[in-house]
């Protein structure tokens, strides 16, 4: 973090700064992201109506040999699936004995992507979670939850953007956020951002309970006094 304040100061014509503080607050907390919730949700509903008899509720996925006659992977808790191959199934299937059908002509390319968004928001999120249950795999109130995000919050993502508890930093603050859902809160740190600038995609480099506890001292800022 020193460094990373050294460097600013060094670099510092007003103009830079002024444009990186616009750049980030561009990006990394999008503002109330109404387009990401409504294409999560535009897919999941369409995903119910679709894709839940072969591939489960939420992805869970139907086993071979079920009582159903057809079968579906599970979808939810596997990062190793990537956006393009989750869209290229989509459009054109797969034949063989276990076929998955091609909706390719089926559905407009808006549908595809909102499908593709929620598939790979499923794939990104634990796996083995109860249909309805809470999608983190712990209590978000957990006070040592909320520590553990507490100081890797500190450590990886006050001093380039945030800021020290989630404010004064470039970004636009955290505390008393109200409209930053938790699967939403994931599904950025998982992902990250593209925009006008980039906030980096943490899925690779922490683990599922790591990333939550981050989400999980979001959300207690979010109940602070801003
Ligand atoms: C008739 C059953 C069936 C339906 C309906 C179905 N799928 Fe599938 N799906 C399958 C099968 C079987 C596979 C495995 C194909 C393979 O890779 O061998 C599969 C594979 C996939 C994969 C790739 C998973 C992997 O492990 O590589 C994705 C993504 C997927 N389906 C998404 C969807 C979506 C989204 C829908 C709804 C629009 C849907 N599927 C509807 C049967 C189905």
């Amino acid at each position: 973090m020193k460094r990373l304040n050294g460097l600013r100061n060094t670099f510092r014509p007003a103009a830079f700064g002024l444009a990186a503080a616009f750049a980030c607050a561009a990006f990394a907390v999008a503002p109330p992201a109404d387009d990401d919730k409504a294409r999560l949700s535009a897919g999941k509903s369409r995903f119910d109506k679709l894709c839940v008899s072969c591939h489960g509720a939420d992805g869970a996925g139907i086993a071979p040999g079920a009582s159903t006659a057809s079968y579906g992977p599970r979808l939810a808790g596997r990062p190793e699936l990537n956006e393009a191959h989750i869209r290229d199934r989509i459009i054109h299937g797969k034949h063989g004995d276990k076929a998955m059908p091609p909706w390719g002509t089926v559905l407009d390319d808006a549908e595809i992507g909102q499908l593709t968004v929620y598939v790979k928001w499923l794939a990104a999120t634990p796996s083995g979670r109860p249909a309805a249950g809470p999608l983190a795999p712990f209590d978000l109130n957990d006070e040592a939850r909320i520590a553990a995000g507490k100081r890797r919050f500190a450590k990886t993502c006050a001093g380039y953007c945030h800021g020290f508890e989630g404010v004064g930093g470039r970004a636009p603050d955290f505390k008393g956020r109200t409209d930053l859902p938790a699967e939403l809160a994931y599904e950025t740190i998982y992902k990250g951002r593209q925009g006008a600038d980039v906030m980096p995609p943490w899925g690779n480099a922490f683990t599922n309970e790591q990333i939550w506890e981050l989400v999980a001292y979001l959300q207690y800022l979010g109940k602070q006094q801003p």
